[in-house]
């Protein structure tokens, strides 16, 4: 049985993807780099400098800079990104995601964060959520970034649960595959052409309710 869930936040709990993507296309334009939805999409649930990478490697620019210089890429991104976040509150928590945090601390189900983003515990005060997740994983101590089944399966880890009592909710497709990997059920919140690995796809997070898990998985 499902005891526990494991969490994204950028794109799943708040509308913060679009604010990274905004930060990233900014720095693309500066590079000289074509900004694509198919760039976008792939770019979701990816550490800040692997993202950067896949930025490089999309205009062909891989081995144009040092690792100082892609070190000050990365810190002007995220410079762009916190003052995107400056006025955001509670007002950015996706629709039905307080509800269904509600429903699942109600049911006794255990709560874990399993999000890359360093700024997650700013993010997480800002909405006003910090105290759904005492459970969450450091991104900083991980060694391999999503797809990889690392992050999920440290969550896991942190609730004592075997992964296969655990759900994993996430918008990224390097996401929905890094639960699959840990051998978790995969909800997958978005397009389902792009996240079709998931177990289960909801088109937005207002479908994420208990009773629509229940029915997808019967
Ligand atoms: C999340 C987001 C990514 C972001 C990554 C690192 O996974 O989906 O878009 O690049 O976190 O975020 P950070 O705030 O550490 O730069
Ligand atoms: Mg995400």
């Amino acid at each position: 049985a499902i005891k526990g869930f494991i969490f994204d936040l950028d794109g799943v709990i708040a509308d913060t993807s679009v604010y990274h993507a905004q930060a990233w296309h900014q720095l693309a334009d500066e590079l000289g780099v074509t900004w694509t939805a198919e760039l976008a999409d792939n770019l979701k649930g990816v550490s800040r400098m692997d993202s950067l990478e896949l930025i490089l490697k999309a205009g062909n620019l891989t081995d144009a800079y040092t690792p100082a210089e892609k070190e000050a890429y990365a810190t002007k991104k995220n410079t762009n990104y916190l003052a995107l976040l400056k006025n955001m509150d509670a007002s950015a928590i996706l629709p039905g995601i307080q509800a269904f945090l509600d429903d699942l601390v109600a049911h006794n189900y255990q709560l874990a964060l399993a999000s890359a983003s360093k700024n997650s515990p700013l993010v997480l005060e800002q909405l006003g959520l910090a105290g759904y997740f005492s459970e969450r994983v450091d991104p900083t101590k991980l060694k391999r970034g999503k797809p990889d089944p690392e992050i999920f399966t440290r969550g896991a880890e942190l609730l004592n649960l075997p992964p296969a009592a655990c759900i994993g909710v996430e918008d990224a497709k390097a996401g929905v595959e890094a639960i699959n990997a840990a051998g978790e059920l995969s909800i997958g919140i978005g397009d389902p052409t792009i996240l079709g690995a998931a177990a289960i796809n909801f088109n937005d997070t207002s479908e994420l309710t208990l009773a629509n898990i229940e029915q997808a998985l019967n």
